[in-house]
């Protein structure tokens, strides 16, 4: 059923925040951005969401513990009247338990084709691989790291002179197109 209001969806972020600028910039009646949160005080995407007038959560982990980071996660999560989460460039795991309370109202965007290259350094391992083609995937968060249902992918040529750098240059375009159209997808289902 087509909902008459946009989803609320809250973007966690970790650093630069470029996902989470596509995502802000192509809401419309379908989503909305109600809270930007990073685990990174000094994230660079906070600034550019503060900049944007968007409300901002910031807490570092360090020092609270996991439990506590969580909790306070999590209530600031249901004060903004989040939703779902989208996950861009975060780059700590979820709690199982953190989990289970949003199951299936969190969704992530990988750089890799999953099921291929799960975890880290996506794109040196695939040209190490002698890949022809890299990519990303957006995918509902589960317990298992980038290993729920693939909402969708975009695929990109790998070229014989590519580097890590300039893969991951042309897969983030990809990223910032498919995000946002994964996302509206999944709050209409
Ligand atoms: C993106 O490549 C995303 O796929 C990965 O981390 C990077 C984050 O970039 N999970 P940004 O912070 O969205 O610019």
């Amino acid at each position: 059923m087509t909902s008459a209001r946009p989803a609320r969806v809250a973007v966690l972020i970790s650093g630069r925040g470029s996902n989470m600028q596509a995502l802000v910039t192509t809401q419309d009646e379908s989503f909305r951005i109600v809270l930007v949160a990073s685990d990174r005080p000094e994230a660079a995407g906070l600034a550019w969401a503060r900049e944007h007038g968007l409300p901002t959560f910031a807490l570092a982990p360090k020092g609270i513990g996991k439990p506590a980071y969580e909790a306070a996660l999590d209530a600031a999560l249901r004060e903004a009247g989040a939703e779902y989460i989208a996950l861009a460039g975060y780059m700590r795991l979820l709690s199982d338990a953190f989990v289970a309370r949003w199951r299936d109202r969190i969704i992530n965007i990988h750089p890799s084709l999953l099921p291929r290259y799960k975890g880290l350094d996506t794109h040196a391992r695939a040209i190490a691989a002698g890949d022809a083609t890299g990519g990303c995937s957006v995918h509902v968060v589960t317990e298992e790291l980038d290993a729920g249902e693939v909402l969708g992918r975009a695929e990109v040529p790998i070229h014989a002179d590519d580097t890590a750098e300039t893969l991951a240059a042309r897969v983030l375009i990809e990223e910032h197109r498919l995000y946002p159209a994964m996302l509206r997808e999944f709050v209409r289902r």
